[in-house]
């Protein structure tokens, strides 16, 4: 595992992307980067749920295990599943199922509502990477996904869970949608890194949807993303090439 707490005291960024599947852990594998997650966003990118709030751990495990056959270099974090860890004891059992199939850290959302999950992990020797800000497996009770930190309680609750999950024993913390002058003060005021996705530019490093970064999903795309290709587009350009060309009578190769 990389020296992350080294690379924030240097200034490095630390980059992060979301796979589900071996092809394309692979190719973030052989792209340099430094995190790979398989995120609970499958539930939305890949299995066609409203939300991540009906994704099972089942189903963690199964891409879990496709991504860890394709990741030789990069650190393999899987997501811990929505009621996956309601207790210390379910957290640290789901952990350990999710090392099981190569995951070689968690995540988990939740600031200091979730020491005692974090610090069962932890204790476990399981690396644990926190989550704070948006929570996505809450967005049925908070109503939409909202900017984190635009009032001083806000600001104030974040910076706490920033601190508490680091004496918890997190290695890093992703910061969801979090304004991004708050996200700054965060990543000053703790000393593991904060990992921002539509945080500003303020963060140790930065993480994003696979799909949303490639044009994959191409029914959604938060705000703060610019994609970098279309590949959605690629896909329909070739699958009407491919029903053409059958039509006419080619061979179809
Ligand atoms: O589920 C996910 O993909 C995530 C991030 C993008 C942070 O949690």
């Amino acid at each position: 595992m990389k020296d992350f707490r080294l690379m924030k005291q240097r200034s490095e960024k630390i980059t992060a992307l979301t796979a589900y599947d071996y092809p394309t852990a692979r190719l973030l594998d052989e792209s340099d980067i430094d995190i790979i997650l398989v995120g609970d966003s499958l539930g939305m990118v890949v299995l066609g749920y409203q939300d991540t709030t009906r994704v099972t751990l089942e189903e963690m495990l199964h891409h879990t295990r496709a991504v860890a056959r394709g990741v030789k270099h990069a650190l393999l974090v899987a997501d811990m599943p929505i009621h996956s860890y309601d207790t210390p004891e379910q957290a640290v059992e789901t952990a350990k199922k999710l090392v099981d199939v190569g995951a070689q850290a968690v995540k988990l959302e939740g600031g200091a509502s979730h020491v005692a999950q974090i610090e069962e992990i932890t204790r476990a020797s399981i690396p644990f990477m926190a989550h704070i800000g948006m929570l996505p497996q809450s967005v049925r009770e908070e109503g939409g996904y909202r900017i984190k930190g635009r009032t001083q309680s806000e600001a104030e609750a974040l910076i706490s869970d920033a601190r508490a999950v680091e004496k918890a024993g997190a290695f890093s913390v992703v910061l969801e949608i979090v304004l991004a002058d708050i996200a700054k003060q965060i990543t000053k005021a703790i000393g593991i890194p904060t990992i921002g996705i539509g945080s500003g530019e303020h963060c140790d490093g930065q993480i994003l949807v696979t799909h949303d970064l490639i044009g994959l999903f191409p029914w959604f795309t938060p705000k703060f993303v610019s994609p970098e290709a279309r590949v959605a587009e690629e896909i329909r350009r070739a699958a009407r090439a491919f029903v053409e060309r059958t039509r006419s009578g080619g061979a179809g190769r």
